[in-house]
């Protein structure tokens, strides 16, 4: 992909992801925000927080499935999106929701199943928006990076089981969104499985060919010693 065409897809993303911030100051600013404004504003923050996630973990079996390396340079920038909208999300829930009353946050976090891994997915969010710099990643070092950064998958866990709890029985939208996780995740234990049994493959038969390799010139020695 070209220098150019890069540059174009990082500012559709940009727009992309602010769009819903947007939308949602355009609403508060004409009094649309239904009968419970601080519910809507919650929710709102709380789907694209549960969509952008999504997207960032959609990037690596996107480049799997297509061969295509784009995705692999969106997955930060949706990432960090994603932690903003979970960052403003969990800001409605600290201000209007409780106006900074730590007791009664902290009350909420141990009764309510659904906020106590709302707040494990905010909270694991943290290293990995805190790592996502290039240098971060120097000072880590590549290995230990991508480790920590299969936390991705525990805070879209944590993240849907958050709306699953939640969500009233009726309301399909938590099982879309635990279907879409399913597959992200059958993805890449598929990719992980396909590439042990090829390193297994090429580990079992390097060996085995290195050693025919020995025998044959051993033979082929003893048959120039015969002739000499
Ligand atoms: C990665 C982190 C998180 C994700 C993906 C997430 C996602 C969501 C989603 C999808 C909803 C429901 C939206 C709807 O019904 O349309 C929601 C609601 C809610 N979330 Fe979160 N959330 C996260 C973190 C948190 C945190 C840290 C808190 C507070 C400690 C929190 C508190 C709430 C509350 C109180 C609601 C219900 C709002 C209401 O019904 O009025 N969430 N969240």
């Amino acid at each position: 992909m070209s220098r150019r065409s890069r540059v174009v897809l990082k500012i559709a993303v940009w727009a992309i992801c602010l769009a819903p911030l947007v939308a949602l100051l355009y609403r508060a600013a004409t009094h649309d925000l239904g009968a419970n404004p601080i519910s809507f504003v919650t929710n709102w923050l709380g789907d694209w927080t549960l969509r952008l996630l999504l997207a960032s973990l959609a990037m690596t079996p996107l480049r799997i499935l297509l061969g295509l390396s784009w995705p692999i340079q969106l997955r930060r920038l949706l990432g960090l999106f994603a932690f903003s909208y979970a960052s403003l999300h969990f800001g409605v829930w600290l201000v209007l929701d409780h106006f900074f009353d730590w007791r009664e946050m902290g009350a909420d976090i141990a009764k309510r199943p659904f906020v106590t891994v709302g707040m494990t997915a905010l909270l694991l969010m943290m290293p990995l928006a805190a790592t996502s710099t290039a240098a971060a990643i120097r000072k880590l070092g590549g290995r230990n990076w991508q480790r920590l950064h299969r936390l991705a998958y525990a805070i879209g866990v944590c993240g849907v089981l958050h709306y699953l709890w939640l969500a009233k029985k009726a309301n399909p939208a938590p099982y879309y969104y635990a279907t879409v996780l399913a597959l992200l995740l059958a993805i890449r234990v598929w990719d992980w499985g396909r590439r042990r049994v090829s390193r297994l493959r090429t580990e079992g038969i390097a060996p085995m060919a290195t050693a025919g390799v020995r025998s044959l010139s051993r033979q082929a020695r003893r048959q120039e010693e015969g002739r000499s």
